[in-house]
């Protein structure tokens, strides 16, 4: 303290009013103590094993804005970390059969490599996941113009979509999960959209190895929403080689069958008697080169499937296994499509996790969504989400060994 005074000095009290005061106090201090508490006992088994979360620095936008990385733990050794930048899981570790963890999701080496993320590795898609034609749509008469980010149409919500912006987030913990609520307002013709989105994406972790992503919005124009989740998978962990050798089903007796620019051609095609038919598990590479002219021309698929539903809730959309690690994933979504993609444009350049680049179908993406290009094709289920309304969506992984 400045000039060596006492508190009772600083604030104006006699010598002998400090000591009365002194008095007073530790009489009353000394009436209301109670005994001290026991010393705590070591936590037991199930308290060192809950789910925990942390918060840890990621790096720093150009722009000096930074952001962080949140680290959920469960119950079982199971890790998620994802960061409030385009909310990107950047690793994701998993039991195999034998109970060693693995990273099983493909990622960027450091924080500067995805500022740019051309695979979109990771990270929440929106306003508008997948194509939409053009670059242009149409609500009640009025046309909206996008950024075009992929040839002649506008790929995942344009040049900087839901994947390249900080949201805000709120972690938590829960008896039985961990997650993080992230939350972003996107504005009024951002990337040409029309109203204010406020969007809310809250990822969780539970003890049964469930991983969802539960996406809400409301806006106050009519607009156009589709938001996904676009983590890239490889079940025998991260870098082991492709996925060729994973199976696969996916209860789709539909998909949707895409032009040159990968944009639905508008029909609704069954998958009998085709190579989309992965109603009973198929091994990958038995169709990867298969000479469907809708397989060649994607290089492998990158194609919506429609998911067989009796009900609204969540259906089962997908399950793949891996031989070598017995892992299984499951994947049930609320929403009536998912796109089946095989890693088809990674071409061996980007700055990949775990050191040696990443070749074509290093990994796979489940992407739950409403389909391609919706906003341009009348039969398609409606993307539009107006005032007063409000857009939720439901997706879990789950994980498990076989
Ligand atoms: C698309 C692919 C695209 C990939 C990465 C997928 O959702 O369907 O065509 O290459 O995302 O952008």
């Amino acid at each position: 303290m400045k000039n060596g005074s006492s508190p009772g000095r600083a604030s104006g009290l006699t010598g002998r009013q400090w000591l009365a005061c002194l008095l007073v106090a530790s009489t009353l201090v000394g009436c209301s103590q109670e005994p001290p508490p026991p010393p705590k006992a070591p936590p037991t088994p199930e308290e060192k094993s809950k789910n925990t979360i942390s918060k840890a620095p990621f790096g720093t936008l150009p722009d000096g804005t930074a952001v962080d990385l949140y680290t959920m733990v469960n119950a079982n050794g199971m890790e998620v970390r994802a960061s409030n930048y385009g909310g990107i899981i950047t690793a994701l570790l998993v039991p195999d059969s034998s109970g060693k963890v693995s990273d099983i999701t493909l990622g960027l080496k450091s924080f500067d490599d995805y500022l740019k993320n051309p695979p979109y590795f990771g990270a929440i898609i929106g306003r508008y996941g997948n194509r939409i034609a053009k670059g242009q749509f149409k609500i009640d008469g009025q046309t909206y113009k996008l950024p075009k980010n992929d040839g002649a149409n506008t790929l995942h919500g344009g040049l900087k979509g839901f994947d390249k912006v900080v949201w805000q987030a709120e972690p938590f913990e829960k008896e039985d999960s961990v997650g993080v609520i992230f939350t972003y307002t996107s504005k009024d013709g951002e990337e040409g959209f029309p109203g204010n989105l406020q969007t809310r994406v809250t990822y969780t972790l539970t003890d049964k190895n469930e991983l969802s992503f539960d996406y809400h919005a409301t806006t106050d124009k009519p607009t156009v929403v589709n938001l996904t989740q676009h983590a890239y998978f490889n079940l025998a962990g991260d870098g082991s080689g492709d996925v060729l050798g994973h199976e696969f089903t996916i209860f789709a007796n539909e998909y949707t069958p895409v032009n040159k620019g990968l944009i639905p051609t508008g029909k609704i095609e069954p998958v009998t008697d085709t190579p989309f038919d992965f109603r009973n598990k198929v091994v990958l590479g038995s169709r990867i080169n298969d000479t469907h002219p809708q397989v060649k021309l994607a290089g492998g698929f990158d194609h919506n499937f429609v998911i067989r539903r009796k009900e609204p809730g969540l259906a089962l959309a997908a399950r793949v296994s891996e031989p070598s690690t017995r892992r299984v994933m499951e994947v049930h979504t609320t929403e009536p499509g998912v796109q089946f993609y095989t890693g088809n444009f990674l071409d061996n350049t980007l700055a990949a996790k775990p050191g040696k680049p990443y070749a074509k179908h290093s990994g796979f993406c489940l992407e739950t969504q409403h389909y391609p290009d919706s906003p341009n094709q009348p039969e398609f289920p409606s993307t539009v989400l107006r005032p007063g309304e409000e857009y939720n969506s439901r997706t879990v992984y789950t994980f498990s060994v076989r």
